[in-house]
């Protein structure tokens, strides 16, 4: 196999070290279930075509058959020191079938080949990921609904701004990842075209059908132009800009849990099954799961950038510094998946804390823009003068030891005296939470009808 990158004026040691460099085989042997695919739809229509005989499909179909079982159980172990995992199931089906097997890339090139199986591999999992996207929403729905009035600080720069409740903020997070879905779910109608038949770079002069191999394979139809398609990898960085961008969105939220698991926040507990203890400090509990979540977001970038320096001023057609697509497409595929499945398992059987975020909701003075609004409603003042005296009741509340919701009609009326009863009954956070009625608020109403309208989407197919 050596010989082939070595030549007679390269030393044997410098070859062993070329071959280091160049082989695939160690990874992209993921690829053997699609590399199989694509060749039996190869050589099928290479028979319908009148290419190869009959006789010689039979025996390349089965072949390609038999080596797929001997994977799969073990028995041909893809360690022989093969080039890449199409020469090695090319040499594997020659040797169970001799002359047909070295028929089979007849009008094809590795180039279309790996095309064919790397674009194979992506589209299956841009599916994968949308389906456990759409179990993770589902589980963040139903949490939702049980808490559109539990009561939750909503925050800007982290420092307690306005009452929201805990429902409408976990449908932030579903939103987030319903455009992940979109993300995945239209890379993946963009990108269902089928390489196979560019051969290198310029099509083949056999009279080939690239309809019927892209239809066999389940894709659309062939793409338009060989020489693009044979070194095209926008379908492997789009997964990856996918991944990113939901692992961007996984990690926000384990930052939050991070936070909430706190001492200082005490809104969730995270089951034991995601913490663990610290080697040395007995009453620790560590959230080390959505550390980790966070943590990986980092791979995730650093598979994308890769890529896209990679790709960055390739002449067309096909280079080998294409070979570099697969690793970190393997990589942040597995990153994602398992990092949805794990964060799902998390929401499921994380305990909340209603009382711990309802008390929190009792600092900061969350209610001051609903009384600035009063004034300007009701009182009649512009909204800078309204602003000034809210500004006072606050200070006065602090000196009194108290939040704002907190005070008495009485306490109020000291500061300005035209603020009375009505008043002071808007201080109160649940109404506040209520009152923030408007399309997409946060108001109990409203984040129902949220929950409700990406219930709908979730059913539709
Ligand atoms: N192992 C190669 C890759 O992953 C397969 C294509 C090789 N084609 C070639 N002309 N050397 O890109």
């Amino acid at each position: 196999m050596s010989k082939k990158i070595a030549s007679a004026r390269i030393s044997a040691e410098s070859s062993s070290l070329l071959k280091a460099l160049n082989d695939s085989l160690p990874f992209d042997k993921a690829l053997y279930r699609e590399d199989i695919e694509g060749s039996r739809a190869h050589a099928w229509m290479l028979m319908k075509q009148g290419i190869i005989s009959p006789e010689d499909f039979e025996a390349i179909d089965r072949g390609l058959e038999q080596v797929l079982e001997e994977i799969e159980n073990g028995t041909f172990g893809l360690d022989g020191g093969d080039e890449d995992i199409h020469m090695a199931v090319e040499r594997r089906l020659t040797e169970l079938v001799g002359d047909a097997g070295k028929r089979l890339h007849t009008a094809r090139s590795r180039n279309d080949q790996v095309a064919v199986d790397f674009r194979l591999y992506v589209l299956r999992h841009d599916r994968q990921i949308a389906k456990l996207l759409r179990e993770l929403i589902a589980s963040l729905l139903r949490v939702a609904r049980e808490h559109t009035e539990t009561l939750l600080p909503g925050m800007t720069h982290l420092q307690h701004a306005q009452p929201t409740n805990l429902g409408y903020h976990l449908m932030a997070y579903a939103s987030m990842f319903r455009r992940d879905v979109e993300r995945f779910e239209s890379s993946f109608e963009r990108n269902n075209l089928s390489p196979l038949g560019c051969a290198a770079l310029a099509g083949t002069p056999h009279p080939i059908d690239r309809r019927l191999t892209a239809e066999r394979l389940g894709f659309r139809e062939p793409t338009l132009n060989c020489l693009d398609t044979v070194s095209d990898r926008d379908f492997a960085l789009e997964i990856l800009f996918n991944i990113a961008t939901m692992m961007m969105h996984i990690s926000r939220l384990s930052e939050e849990l991070i936070l909430w698991s706190t001492s200082e926040f005490g809104f969730v507990r995270l089951s034991d099954k995601h913490a663990t203890g610290s080697s040395i400090m007995p009453q620790k509990k560590n959230p080390d799961i959505p550390e980790l979540l966070r943590g990986k977001t980092g791979r995730a970038y650093g598979n994308l950038v890769s890529l896209l320096t990679v790709m960055k001023g390739l002449p067309l057609a096909y280079n080998k510094d294409t070979q570099e697509d697969k690793e970190g497409v393997f990589d942040s595929v597995r990153t994602a998946e398992l990092s949805l499945r794990v964060l799902r398992e998390m929401i499921d059987e994380m305990t909340i804390n209603e009382e711990a975020m309802e008390a929190a909701c009792a600092k900061g003075h969350l209610t001051a823009t609903d009384l600035a609004d009063w004034l300007v409603k009701e009182a009649g003042l512009p909204f800078r003068d309204a602003y000034h005296i809210v500004g006072n009741v606050v200070n006065r509340a602090e000196e009194l030891g108290k939040d704002i919701s907190e005070m008495s009609a009485e306490e109020l009326a000291q500061v300005d005296a035209r603020i009375g009863e009505a008043a002071c009954a808007l201080l109160d956070n649940r109404r506040s939470m209520n009152a923030r009625a408007s399309e997409g608020g946060t108001a109990t109403e409203r984040t129902l009808e949220q929950i409700q309208r990406m219930e709908e989407w979730l059913q539709k197919p």
